[in-house]
């Protein structure tokens, strides 16, 4: 997934430069802490010796003292030591740790389970080359062990290790192991995995984790170490078509300017026609230097800096490709989405798009289904909850350049950002572009909005009221309108209980169907001041994503945000429609200020209270704004 490599990463790379002819292996631990995943690990890390000595002096006296192994060295104290320490700083949710034995070197990504399980997975399992999922021999397969596998084999990951762990807590039974293995295929099946190896073990003893158990003659293939250390996991990256996503431009002087990056994919030689992704301008190679100085090739993987023979307009967060390959450049494309936010995705709600060099505005238009990853089935759904699965379609503010996931997992992944929160809400790997748009042109048309706004002599614009029900929104939007026209001014009001009888008669008051509601009416409401009209839209609009998302479809200064105001104890007074009452009593649910939120807006350009003020003064006010404001 697209993200800032963290310390930890870094300090991992310096480490790992220090072997660097041993190929590099990375995999990724799945299962809970009762799973034994710690100890696993904890066991890996202890017989590899990287432990170091001061470390492990504390860990045999903690075995002793709080210990649950008796005698031996409790290994889980070992990693739950670190996590520890880790939280004492800055949280970070996959710890990375780094080993190495004579014939290769590993990181292991390690994912704490539990809530947030699919978000660490994600972050874990975007660049690893193998799974360790881990069963508890005396458990089997459980829902758990079906899920982690569905992310990582959407995720990729093509190669999985099953360890059936405390097969001593079963007499190292072998027709337990068989009974297991048999369980999985039946899941495994499904999700294409190029290997699938079993594996007996015990880590609390170190059965056939790094050494040979003595306890199961009936098993004859390899320790966990000897097969992570022998598989191949080679994807040929280097023969893939090339790709260079432009973190900086490097312009120490005005001779010189170069294109910093990590080559994704594929292999670069000096001479080489390279194609700028989105514009599709060309131009070659003219040099390219790596840490190591200049260079006539690189390959996937290496940090470069490019130079090119001409001057085309490549910037940070541009991607340079093989020009007769070029990554898809679309507006629109399906997409598989991870969710990690607690606050629901919401199609119709407006998002950061971030992909390695990107960054633009998005929404999810269509969630075409949501796939249940205890039973595989499809399922409909409105909005995605936190580590559900869904597959969409999204639309862009403009065109981004992707590769689908399969064809590369760093170019064809991207994440979506709560733009109140700034969090990292969920993962999307990208399918396939749709050419709807492409194929749709924009019309010109020869009479604008100036002209038309011309003949009406009035600044076209939208006032947008929101504000709970009660709270005086209707009776503003009416008389306001009375009044505009009365001056010769060209109107129209969209009310919310009036729309919601046409146009979305199809839309309830879920928090989904309200984002819906709201996208809807802005498009409407913006279409309106194209025509020239003074636009008043009276819709609760509780959501401050959806009033921006509005205020954003209109040129700046077109959209004029009025928050009606009145205390909710005021509303329930007034109840003008004997709606609060029925709320109260439970017979609407999901209502606005009872059981459904409010956001007030922070950055309204009016502000009414409405609570002991006159809808007559209310609207003076109003008018005195736009007149001010130049909408007349
Ligand atoms: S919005 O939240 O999606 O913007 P909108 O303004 O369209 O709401 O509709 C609000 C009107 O619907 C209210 O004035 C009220 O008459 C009616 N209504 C019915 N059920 C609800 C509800 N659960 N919450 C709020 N309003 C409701």
């Amino acid at each position: 997934m697209p993200a800032e490599p963290s310390a930890d990463e870094a300090s991992l790379r310096t480490e790992l430069g220090r072997q660097p002819n041993k190929s590099l292996l990375r995999f990724l631990t799945c299962g809970s802490v009762d799973d034994g995943k710690s100890t696993l690990i904890g066991r890996l890390l202890y017989d590899t010796k990287l432990i170091f000595e001061d470390q492990l002096a504390a860990l045999e006296r903690d075995s002793h003292r709080y210990g649950t192994t008796g005698d031996d060295i409790d290994f889980a104290l070992l990693i739950d030591g670190l996590e520890a320490e880790r939280e004492q700083g800055i949280t970070i949710d996959v710890a990375y740790r780094y080993f190495a034995t004579a014939a290769r070197k590993f990181i292991v990504a390690d994912t704490p389970g539990h809530e947030q399980y699919t978000r660490n997975m994600a972050t874990g399992a975007s660049t690893a080359d193998v799974a360790v999922l881990l069963v508890d021999a005396r458990k089997g397969v459980l829902t758990q062990t079906r899920r982690h596998s569905f992310i990582a084999s959407l995720l990729g990951i093509r190669h999985v290790v099953l360890a059936i762990n405390k097969i001593d807590l079963m007499d190292y039974s072998r027709s337990r192991f068989d009974e297991i293995v048999e369980d999985f295929n039946a899941i495994g099946a499904e999700m294409r995995f190029e290997s699938v190896v079993p594996i007996p073990m015990s880590a609390r003893h170190g059965d056939n984790v790094t050494a040979r158990s003595t306890h199961m003659p009936w098993y004859d293939g390899p320790t966990l170490l000897e097969h992570l250390e022998r598989i191949d996991v080679e994807e040929d990256l280097a023969a893939a078509p090339f790709r260079l996503p432009v973190q900086y431009v490097n312009r120490p002087n005005l001779d010189f300017r170069g294109f910093a990056g990590a080559v994704a994919a594929g292999t670069v030689k000096t001479g080489d026609t390279v194609a700028v992704a989105l514009s599709g301008k060309t131009s070659r190679v003219k040099a390219i230097f790596t840490p190591q100085g200049e260079a006539t090739e690189a390959e996937a993987g290496e940090a470069v800096t490019l130079q090119l023979e001409d001057e085309i307009d490549v910037s940070r967060g541009s991607m340079l490709v093989a020009p007769q390959t070029r990554p898809h450049v679309a507006d629109q494309f399906a997409a598989e989405m991870i969710w990690f936010d607690d606050h629901h995705l919401l199609p119709g709600r407006s998002y950061i798009l971030r992909t390695e060099t990107q960054q633009v505005n998005a929404t999810v238009t269509d969630l075409k289904f949501k796939t249940n990853v205890d039973t595989m089935a499809h399922e409909a759904a409105k909005a995605l909850e936190i580590n559900e699965i869904g597959t969409c379609t999204l639309s862009t503010q403009t065109e981004i350049a992707f590769d689908s996931y399969g064809f590369n997992r760093s170019t064809g992944s991207f994440v979506l950002i709560d733009r109140m929160t700034n969090a990292t809400a969920g993962a999307g790997l990208f399918r396939y572009p749709l050419r709807r748009s492409a194929n749709v042109r924009w019309q010109a048309l020869e009479m604008d909005r100036a002209a038309r706004a011309e003949i009406k002599h009035q600044k076209p614009g939208v006032i947008w009221l929101t504000g709970l029900s009660g709270s005086g929104k209707s009776t503003i939007a009416n008389l306001l309108d009375k009044q505009l026209y009365a001056q010769g001014h060209h109107t129209y009001v969209l009310d919310g209980d009036n729309v919601r009888h046409g146009l979305n008669r199809d839309l309830g008051f879920t928090e989904a169907d309200r984002v819906e509601n709201i996208r809807r009416v802005a498009e409407v409401a913006a279409l309106m001041a194209d025509a020239g009209l003074l636009v008043i839209v009276s819709f609760i609009s509780p959501f401050e994503a959806e009033r921006r998302m509005a205020r954003e479809r209109l040129p700046a200064g077109d959209f004029v945000e009025v928050f009606v105001d009145a205390p909710i104890e005021e509303c329930v007074r007034r109840d003008p429609k004997g709606l609060y009452a029925r709320a109260q009593r439970g017979e609407i649910a999901n209502f606005t200020g009872i059981d459904s939120p409010y956001e007030a807006p922070e950055n309204a350009e009016i502000h009414l209270q409405t609570k002991g003020t006159s809808p007559e003064a209310s609207v003076e006010f109003l008018i005195q704004w736009l007149r001010d404001n130049r909408f007349m």
